[in-house]
């Protein structure tokens, strides 16, 4: 098989852990017969200086061909996140109706975690974000900008179809997995939205008997995905509460440098975009030290996407073998001192 991939590297360190990644990935593909192309694509924040725009206006003409897109970083420290975001990530989330987002969070042999008494292997979650609608709608606005009497209303969409399509996605997931789902909510506070999704919830249940259903509040469910994180399979979350809860996981599983993820278009009609969790990680950009696992597995997870499985298992189990062998290089994030070519060589080697 043969494979176009839309290729944006983007801003800060994703243009590091891309370029880096892009042999690697050609490497493990073809020694299972399959030929991929990567169509990289200069938008992001640098594009936006020159022209004033993140991408071009027919951006979303120009890749949705590709059989899968992968995408490295967005955001900028000298322009503010939502033009970058909303300029060039959330387009194409919401443009090509990526409405499922699957965020694993693994705890690798050979990973610390800043949790004490935790090895590797004891946390393996996967979090089910809704990723078009919700709190991220982008419906409100702002009035008398600057005086006393200012007002901003963000208001939160939920549709029974996108609530539907997320939360029926997370329960195939656990049916093929523990057979347990946790379903995020605020219920309590927002008392119409969140209403609707514990019945959405509830409504989906019954098509899966098999499986456990544990309904949490955001705020307990951020305190125990630190305090009992083992004991977690899939959990479903809204857009933003999905958004804060993987920034959780992939810290608990010991980097954001580690935390891959999927945008998938549920019906294939477009292309599905795959990334890593972290942002653009100014703090770091330009030492050549980004860890560049996450993207890696976010390719891993595109491959399997395709049917690829073989590409995908091989590329999971190489970065597995890097960060279980204690000689191997790893990142600073991860305590060493190697940079992100040495360990991209490193999970070569282990192909
Ligand atoms: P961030 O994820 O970029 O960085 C958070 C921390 O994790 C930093 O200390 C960074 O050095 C570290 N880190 C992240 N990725 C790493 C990697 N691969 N290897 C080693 N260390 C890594 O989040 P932050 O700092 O809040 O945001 C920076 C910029 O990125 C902002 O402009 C933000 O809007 C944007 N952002 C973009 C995202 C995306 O493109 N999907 C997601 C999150 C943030
Ligand atoms: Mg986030």
């Amino acid at each position: 098989m043969s494979y176009e991939i839309a290729t944006i590297p983007g801003d800060g360190i994703g243009p590091e852990v891309v370029d880096e990644a892009l042999p690697l990935l050609h490497e493990a593909a073809s020694r299972h017969g399959v030929e991929v192309e990567f169509t990289e694509y200069d938008w992001g924040t640098e594009r936006y200086m020159e022209t004033g725009e993140m991408m071009p206006d027919d951006a979303l003409e120009q890749i949705v061909d590709a059989d899968s897109i992968l995408l490295g970083a967005v955001g900028h420290p000298d322009v503010p996140d939502h033009i970058t975001l909303h300029g060039l990530l959330l387009p194409i989330r919401k443009g090509f109706n990526q409405q499922v987002c699957e965020r694993p969070s693994i705890l690798f042999e050979g990973v610390e975690s800043p949790l004490r008494g935790y090895e590797g292997g004891d946390i393996d979650f996967v979090v089910y974000r809704e990723n078009t609608e919700g709190e991220y709608s982008d419906a409100g606005g702002r009035v008398h900008r600057g005086f006393d009497h200012e007002v901003a209303i963000q208001s939160a969409v939920h549709t029974r179809e996108g609530t539907e399509t997320i939360v029926r996605a997370a329960f195939e997931a656990a049916t093929e997995r523990e057979g347990q789902l946790t379903s995020i909510t605020k219920s309590n506070a927002q008392a119409f939205s969140m209403t609707f999704w514990d019945d959405v919830v509830e409504d989906v249940a019954t098509d899966y008997p098999d499986v456990e259903v544990e309904s949490l509040l955001i705020d307990a469910g951020s305190m125990d995905l630190v305090r009992r994180p083992e004991e977690f399979d899939v959990l479903v979350a809204s857009n933003l509460f999905g958004d804060i809860l993987t920034d959780i996981g992939a810290i608990v599983s010991g980097s954001m440098g580690l935390a891959p993820s999927g945008n998938v278009n549920v019906d294939g009609e477009y292309p599905s975009m795959f990334e890593p969790v972290h942002g653009s990680a100014p703090d770091i950009v330009g030492q050549g030290v980004a860890n560049p696992m996450a993207t890696v597995l976010s390719a891993a997870m595109l491959f399997e996407h395709l049917g690829e499985e073989p590409v995908s298992d091989a590329l999971w189990s190489a970065v597995r073998a890097v960060l279980a062998d204690d000689d191997a290089p790893a990142t600073p994030d991860l305590g060493g001192s190697a940079s992100t070519g040495e360990v991209v060589a490193a999970i070569e080697e282990r192909l």
